[in-house]
């Protein structure tokens, strides 16, 4: 039976997953973060959804260390870690599409909330995943921040706090293989889904492209669930390509 520790389970693809999730029988526990509201339709801190799957629900801003230490020591034990939180627009601030639009306030929001919480995370939840047998860090981080994919330019800040994140995992997973050899960390890339962080952005993405949550987190899943027969250390897209850092 696996227990889940799920960051940003609020969040459009992190919902998903955390109803998929719910609704499997190895899954025994979810303890599953918000920042600003619990996902629509979960019922108080402790919910239950199909299946005898616990979920709980615990108010964490994952860009302070305090809170997710407290987080994860009250979670214990746990197999996987999925951090699905997010950052790339909001009312004050979008995407630059040149350099002359670069803000230093956009740019250390995109890093405090794409990378810095990869760090917190692995820093808190690295002892109780290397206890685990099929052990399993991954984050949602995002082809843009591939260096070497990079054809168009553009969103010079979050692209750069994905291409941190994904230097980040891709560290853990050296330092970790010497240590906890069952340990697999993974950067995902979820493809462009409907969601509010993507919403502004969609108009110029073919309808075949846009992926509904459903069929993202179905994606995701698949993969973290063939995880163990990779090496650690991969940066791997909905589709099980393999990526270019
Ligand atoms: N959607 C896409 O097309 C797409 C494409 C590539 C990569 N991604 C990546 O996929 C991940 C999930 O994105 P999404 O589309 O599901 O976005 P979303 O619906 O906006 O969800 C973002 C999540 O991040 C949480 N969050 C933000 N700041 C936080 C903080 N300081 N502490 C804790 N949680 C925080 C939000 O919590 P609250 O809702 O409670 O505020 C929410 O759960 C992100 O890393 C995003 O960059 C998405």
């Amino acid at each position: 039976m696996t227990k889940v520790a799920l960051v940003g389970g609020s969040g459009g693809i992190g919902a998903a997953l955390l109803s998929l999730l719910s609704d499997r029988s190895d899954i025994e526990s979810i303890h599953s973060t918000y920042f600003r509201s619990p996902a629509a339709g979960s019922l108080g801190s402790i919910g239950r959804f199909g299946s005898d799957t616990e979920v709980v629900w615990s108010q964490v801003d994952v860009t302070d260390e305090t809170n997710v230490e407290r987080w994860l020591e009250k979670a214990g034990s746990i197999d996987w870690l999925i951090n699905c939180a997010g950052y790339l627009h909001d009312l004050d601030a979008a995407p630059e599409k040149a350099i002359a639009q670069f803000e230093p306030d956009y740019f250390e929001k995109n890093m405090r909330v794409n990378c810095l919480p990869n760090l917190l995370l692995a820093k808190h939840a690295g002892k109780a995943l290397k206890s685990s047998e099929r052990g399993i860090f991954a984050s949602i981080t995002a082809k843009v921040g591939s260096i070497e994919d990079n054809r168009l330019g553009g969103w010079y800040s979050y692209r750069a706090s994905k291409a941190a994140a994904n230097m980040v995992l891709k560290n853990l997973s050296i330092e970790w293989q010497r240590t906890a050899p069952n340990l697999r960390v993974v950067a995902l890339h979820p493809g462009t889904t409907d969601t509010k962080l993507s919403a502004p952005f969609q108009s110029r993405v073919s309808p075949d492209k846009l992926f509904s949550t459903d069929k993202t987190a179905s994606y995701l899943l698949a993969q973290l669930d063939k995880l163990h027969e990779y090496p650690s250390g991969r940066f791997v897209a909905f589709d099980g390509e393999e990526l270019p850092w």
